[in-house]
């Protein structure tokens, strides 16, 4: 059986919601506490089993090269200086027996170009797209690109990670809708981008994980492109799911929208909570700071 071995990160876009940070830097180099996004979705790729990691790159984005390339100066230097733990630190940045491949998108025409871009090197196989700024965490549970290998071994066909969110929140999504009401993995019977709430047809929300057959590039090609001149992954979902089947798959984990400033924000402190350096300190400082933890209920005595 074959196993998928591709991921494609399209690190394209402009990250507005981001500026100034992202005026010269990709918003997937930006950290969450000491790692950035990027790295933490190649740690979920290599740990679904995927050696190849296709990144869709652009201006600006030149740093994720640099931090996936070896450091020679800096690996000296840090050697030079007796520091083992720092060089092990750096080295780990690039797992064994992963490839990376670059490939530009020279406009940003949208995530559905974006991943045409990598056509030609995923050919004629299923592979995994991973947005990079969708932090999901599974702490210590199954990640969830691997929760997702999983159950397209199982049914071979694409299957997309899915949320549900409040229905006041759906205009910020693509919205699945299904065959059935209930279940992990549904179905689909179809895809709309960021349907109004009073439109939205469910609150299954597609967040950054996909697994896609690799006839989802014909259906990039025969798109239209839409606002902006942009093509959507969505439509092009749209259009696959007539000719193949297309599984939801509401995946086990909590996700942060790092794209976002609350999103990346929460996600700093849960993970800066469970760091082995910050984490006793910073618990205690934010109780200080803001009286959450160990503090007496009005009343009662400590
Ligand atoms: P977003 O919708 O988050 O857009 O793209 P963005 O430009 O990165 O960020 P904002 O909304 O302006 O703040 C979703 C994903 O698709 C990639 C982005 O890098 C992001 O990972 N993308 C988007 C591309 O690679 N190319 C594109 O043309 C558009």
């Amino acid at each position: 059986m074959k196993k998928i071995t591709k991921a494609v990160f399209p690190v394209a876009g402009m990250g507005t919601r981001f500026l100034p940070a992202t005026k010269a830097s990709p918003k997937e180099m930006l950290p969450i506490v000491d790692k950035p996004l990027i790295q933490y979705a190649v740690e979920e790729a290599v740990a679904a089993g995927i050696t190849d990691m296709i990144f869709i790159t652009g201006r600006t984005k030149r740093s994720i090269e640099d931090h996936f390339d070896k450091a020679y100066e800096l690996e000296t230097e840090l050697e030079a200086r007796g520091k083992k733990e720092l060089i092990e630190i750096v080295r780990k940045t690039v797992p064994k027996g992963v490839n990376c491949i670059y490939t530009r998108q020279s406009e940003a025409l949208g995530l559905g170009h974006a991943v045409l871009c990598a056509s030609h090197i995923v050919s004629d196989e299923a592979f995994a797209v991973i947005l990079a700024d969708d932090l999901l965490d599974n702490k210590d549970g199954t990640p969830v690109l691997k929760q997702m290998v999983d159950v397209y071994n199982y049914h071979r066909c694409s299957v997309l990670g899915t949320m549900n969110v409040p229905r006041p929140e759906t205009r910020s999504y693509g919205i699945v809708s299904t065959e059935n009401e209930s279940g992990k993995v549904q179905r689909m019977t179809g895809i709309v981008e960021k349907p109004k709430p009073e439109d939205a047809p469910t609150t299954q929300a597609v967040v950054g994980r996909y697994i896609l057959t690799p006839r989802i590039f014909d259906h990039i090609r025969a798109l239209k492109p839409g606002a902006g001149g942009e093509y959507q992954l969505t439509d092009a979902i749209a259009s696959l799911l007539k000719e193949e089947a297309v599984l939801a798959y509401q995946f086990d984990g909590v996700r942060y929208d790092c794209g976002s400033k609350l999103g990346y924000l929460k996600a700093t402190i849960e993970f800066g909570l469970r760091h082995p350096e910050t984490g006793a300190d910073f618990a205690a400082y934010l109780g200080s700071r803001f009286g959450a933890q160990d503090k007496p209920a009005k009343g009662e005595k400590k």
